[in-house]
């Protein structure tokens, strides 16, 4: 029978991390326009604050968390609040992520634990920590920021590539032990997208305009993503509308991919 497709997030408690800025603020945005209650949580509480405000100004609900995902008790504590105050949690979106530059040889240990902490074993901590509430309540959507690195290699991102990949496989992992319980594990794997992580970047370079041209030239749409466009698949996977969705790699690349 045909089913009415809605898209809404009505009444769902969603928590998205990195929510301070770029992707995760557009999703934080994008949920709170879709009915979601949503935690905003962040390591930068100014920002989360800013964007929990909006969420409001906007006539949604939220509320900020300062969140260091690299801390377990700062995780426990983050997802043992949401279910105080709400109950459950509908939806966590592992966004929280950041980069290296770097080969094998020039990623020192310290640059290499570093990323491991926040872009893999924070997720770890926090789906470890919401996972058996999700359980109890047969259902939950887990989304992971990935990376097209996730799937593919980039020349001197040797750190952030092989923590993608780990992003990938903690996904498909969690997806497959878990995928009867109505518990459902996806991640995104977007291109370049025009955030304060990318603006960073370029700034590093002497002539940030030939390496942004250089950046953009390697997707088919010779353009990088706005935050929103990888926020509208954040909506469906946290939708009731991706019911059979799990264990996937939503590539949102502009073509970046497709030509490798
Ligand atoms: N921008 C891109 O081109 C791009 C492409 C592919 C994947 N991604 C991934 O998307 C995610 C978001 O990237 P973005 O471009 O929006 O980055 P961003 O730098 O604009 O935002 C990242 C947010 O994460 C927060 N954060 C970092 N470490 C944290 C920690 N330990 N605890 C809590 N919060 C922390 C930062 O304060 C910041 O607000 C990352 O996982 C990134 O790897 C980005």
């Amino acid at each position: 029978m045909l089913q009415k497709i809605a898209f809404s997030l009505k009444d769902k408690i969603a928590l998205v991390t990195g929510a301070a800025s770029g992707i995760g603020e557009a999703i934080a945005e994008a949920y709170g326009a879709a009915g979601a209650w949503v935690y905003v949580a962040d390591q930068n509480e100014p920002g989360a604050r800013e964007t929990a405000l909006r969420i409001e100004q906007a006539g949604g609900r939220a509320v900020a968390v300062k969140t260091d995902i690299t801390v377990r008790a700062s995780c426990e504590a983050l997802v043992n609040q949401v279910l105080a105050e709400r109950g459950a949690c509908d939806v966590l979106v592992n966004n929280a992520g950041v980069g290296h530059v770097g080969t094998l040889l020039t990623t020192t240990p310290e640059d290499f634990q570093r990323l491991w902490a926040v872009n893999v074993q924070g997720m770890y901590f926090l789906s470890r920590t919401v996972f058996p509430s999700m359980i109890e309540r047969k259902r939950g959507s887990i989304i992971n920021m990935a990376s097209a690195l996730g799937l593919t290699a980039m020349e001197d991102r040797f750190a952030y590539t092989v923590t993608k990949h780990a992003v990938v496989g903690l996904t498909r992992s969690m997806a497959l032990d878990f995928g009867a319980t109505g518990v459902r594990v996806n991640c995104i794997c977007p291109g370049r997208v025009e955030t304060p992580f990318v603006q960073q970047r370029l700034s590093e370079y002497p002539d940030p305009e030939k390496y942004r041209a250089q950046m953009v030239s390697t997707h088919a749409q010779k353009r990088m993503a706005q935050p929103w466009e990888i926020a509208g698949a954040a909506v469906y996977l946290a939708s009731d509308e991706s019911a059979f969705v799990t264990g996937s790699t939503l590539v949102i690349d502009g073509g970046y991919l497709c030509g490798k």
